[in-house]
């Protein structure tokens, strides 16, 4: 396909969004009916698309419009390309721009060129001060791709060479210890035999990064209480030995997690049922809890305009009853583990503070923040422990 034609396909791609469409699903839907498509075509295509939806509204104001078409022609504006090598009416490109469309696109301004809903810039400003105007850019822009070395199959070192071998070149990032940067080659991972084995797998740097903070004791008996596909729990189990358990409110969500820790060598027990207290008490809890996911909203950016303030006190609402829960599966000298992929101060200080001020007997020991950077996603966790043994340290 040529660069135009990429263009046309994005412009197909971002109508079906604005009908409604998931972005994925939009995406899935337009390559099966573009067979002539090869792989490097889908990936442009897929490129520009996500481009939109992270800058949707500045590319709505430089191109003059909402639609496909007017939001293309802005994307290219805010990236510094020439319209008119895409928009050329040749083959399978778009047609070529019109006067009107021409003369149509201003500057965009406010929480407009932050890319970001009006009503959440003061929220990035509230959790973020300085840091929220850093942290929309990088909004704007592609996520890093970051891979996380099984400690007990490899070291870091061997496995950047094996990667190397394969064509994915990586360099390891500074202080997460297992942690490598994904520089060249990403779209052969999911076929790499490292990868397959479970020696690599994905995980974003700051969820390491968190993960390696917690200090748990040998041989804790250790649930996830919001599994889903275990990232958080392999991450714990490859350097620590411990009796891991599993849950999830959707039990489906869980589903990849028995093979996904076979292959990673860990052994984790799966607690489909409602009842946890007959599985006894743990030596701590981790509840990673559903979130707006507004530190990662790089990966995902329809989620960035989907978000209501209603939604963001409903997740308030509901991170709040699981940490409680949660709470009363922690035995005597244990900790509670709360996290979140998410910058909000209303989903994590405040959900924190308000689980503390309501349920007696209980005290942080630690809570940091990573922000969203060039290496990895914004993350909180706080670690909390029944006040008789807040003599633990993080
Ligand atoms: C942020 S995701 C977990 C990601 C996972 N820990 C990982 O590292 O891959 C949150 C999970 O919480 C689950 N969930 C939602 N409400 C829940 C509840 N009330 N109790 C337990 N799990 C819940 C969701 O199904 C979802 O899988």
């Amino acid at each position: 396909m040529t660069p135009g034609a990429r263009v046309a396909a994005a412009i197909g791609v971002i109508d079906a969004i604005r009908d409604g469409a998931a972005a994925e699903q939009a995406l899935t839907n337009w390559a099966r009916g573009a067979r002539y498509a090869g792989s490097g075509d889908r990936a442009a295509v897929r490129d520009h698309v996500f481009d939109v939806l992270r800058r949707w509204r500045s590319s709505a104001a430089l191109g003059g419009g909402d639609d496909g078409r007017a939001l293309l022609l802005g994307l290219l504006r805010g990236q510094g390309l020439d319209p008119d090598g895409f928009f050329t009416g040749e083959g399978h490109a778009p047609p070529p721009l019109s006067e009107a469309e021409r003369a149509a696109g201003r500057a965009p301004k406010g929480a407009e060129a932050r890319d970001l809903p009006e009503w959440l810039w003061p929220r990035f400003q509230a959790a973020l001060g300085d840091g929220a105007e850093r942290a929309a850019e990088r909004l704007r822009h592609r996520a890093p791709v970051t891979l996380r070395v099984n400690a007990r199959r490899m070291t870091r070192e061997a496995a950047q060479a094996a990667l190397a071998a394969e064509g994915i070149l990586c360099r390891p990032v500074d202080d997460i210890k297992m942690a490598l940067h994904v520089i060249k080659g990403e779209r052969k991972i999911s076929q790499s035999p490292l990868y397959l084995s479970g020696a690599v797998e994905l995980q974003d740097a700051s969820s390491q990064a968190a993960m390696e903070a917690l200090d748990l004791p040998e041989g804790a008996r250790v649930l996830d209480y919001c599994a889903g596909g275990g990232g958080k729990t392999l991450a714990l189990a490859a350097r620590i030995e411990g009796e891991w358990f599993a849950h999830d409110a959707s039990a489906r969500r869980m589903s990849d997690l028995p093979a996904r820790a076979g292959r990673a060598g860990a052994r984790v027990r799966l607690c489909e049922t409602p009842d946890l207290q007959g599985l006894g008490l743990f030596d701590a809890v981790l509840c990673d809890v559903p979130c707006s996911g507004s530190g990662t909203w790089r990966r995902g950016p329809q989620a960035k305009w989907a978000l209501t303030p209603e939604g963001l006190a409903d997740l308030g609402r509901v991170q709040a009853g699981i940490l409680g829960q949660a709470a009363a599966l922690v035995a005597p000298g244990g900790r509670l583990i709360y996290s979140t992929c998410s910058v909000f101060i209303e989903e994590n200080e405040h959900v924190v503070e308000c689980f503390l001020s309501e349920t007696p007997g209980w005290v942080q020991v630690f809570a940091k923040r990573w922000p969203i950077s060039a290496s990895g996603d914004g993350f909180f966790l706080a670690q909390l422990c029944h006040e008789s043994d807040d003599s633990n340290q993080p």
